[in-house]
């Protein structure tokens, strides 16, 4: 079974649109240390039949750089046998709208709370219900194991985070569990055991618990230090405050993945234009290296 990135950048993607800071101004540049990302989604299982995790933005590029999720079994056809949104928000489901093709409705997989975001505060789910419309399943939160019809082999648990929900949410400032969600992906032929979770505010003893006992972790990679958008001039919010746990510094990702046994894969995923472990050359990137971590890329896939 494989996991597919299809992309790293975090909201806004890299370079972002009207991003003219110095790493944006790069990796438009073409600079071989900065390579361009597209917007936050995975693709899991295969070699036909997969299950997309997050509807970026940027879906339509994804899926032109990714063969594998168009096996062309008919005239017309997709690999993507399900949907499911780790969150609300724009970055991760904003691509719901370009599968509207479909000829019958969208098997999705959300929380009820994001269902309700993304049929209240931002209405997709009901833009959608005039086209091909979903076919919902709401994602246990309680930790019952659940697969996904389609994809063989493929066992799934969600994880609620403390985390925020997106600023269209009715409950924006009154979080409840299922804003977010973390998850693991079980190969069941295998038992081998992917972490997952792309917005990770705080390492919850739950979420520690799946983390130590993956053998693949790839988390939130959005920030370096907590305060970066507020130095670079760019918003007056923390990481920590819209739910993403900076790397550096005490508490901070790093750290955490520095307990993990030698033998984890540990991996950051939606990385901000901001965060200056997209130059691969500075000093940030290098420790992040050094710590055996890695630094996700649009198209990397592992087997697990
Ligand atoms: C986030 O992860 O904090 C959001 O996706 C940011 C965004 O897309 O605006
Ligand atoms: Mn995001
Ligand atoms: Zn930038």
């Amino acid at each position: 079974m494989k996991l597919r990135v299809l992309g790293s950048a975090a909201g806004g993607g890299f370079p972002q649109w009207n991003c003219n800071c110095v790493q944006c101004t790069a990796v438009r540049a073409g600079s071989p240390n900065h390579r361009a990302r597209t917007q936050s989604s995975v693709a899991v299982g295969g070699p036909d039949d997969w299950l997309l995790v997050n509807a970026s933005p940027d879906i339509l590029t994804q899926l032109q750089r990714s063969p594998a999720l168009q096996p062309a079994r008919a005239v017309r056809d997709t690999g993507i046998a399900g949907v499911l949104l780790c969150d609300g928000q724009i970055d991760h489901s904003t691509g719901l709208y370009m599968l509207r093709e479909r000829g019958t409705p969208l098997p999705l997989w959300t929380t009820r709370p994001a269902h309700d975001d993304l049929s209240l505060g931002n209405p997709i789910l009901r833009v959608l219900s005039h086209y091909c419309g979903v076919a919902w399943n709401e994602l246990p939160l309680d930790g019952t194991a659940f697969t996904i019809p389609g994809v063989a082999d493929l066992r799934l648990t969600a994880l609620p985070l403390d985390s925020k929900p997106a600023p269209y949410s009715p409950h924006r400032e009154s979080p409840v569990p299922g804003d977010n969600i973390g998850l693991v992906f079980e190969n069941v032929a295998t038992g081998r055991r992917v972490f997952y979770a792309p917005g990770l505010g705080e390492i919850s003893p739950a979420v520690w618990e799946a983390m130590s006992t993956a053998d693949v972790v790839m988390v939130d990679g959005t920030f370096w230090t907590d305060d970066e958008m507020i130095r670079l001039g760019f918003s007056q919010k923390t990481g920590r405050s819209i739910g993403h746990l900076p790397q550096s510094g005490a508490g901070g990702m790093l750290e955490w993945l520095g307990r993990l046994p030698a033998t984890t894969r540990k991996l950051l995923i939606h990385i901000n234009n901001t965060n200056p472990i997209l130059d691969e050359a500075s000093p940030e990137r290098q420790a992040v290296e050094a710590a055996g971590v890695e630094v996700s890329f649009d198209g990397l896939e592992i087997s697990f």
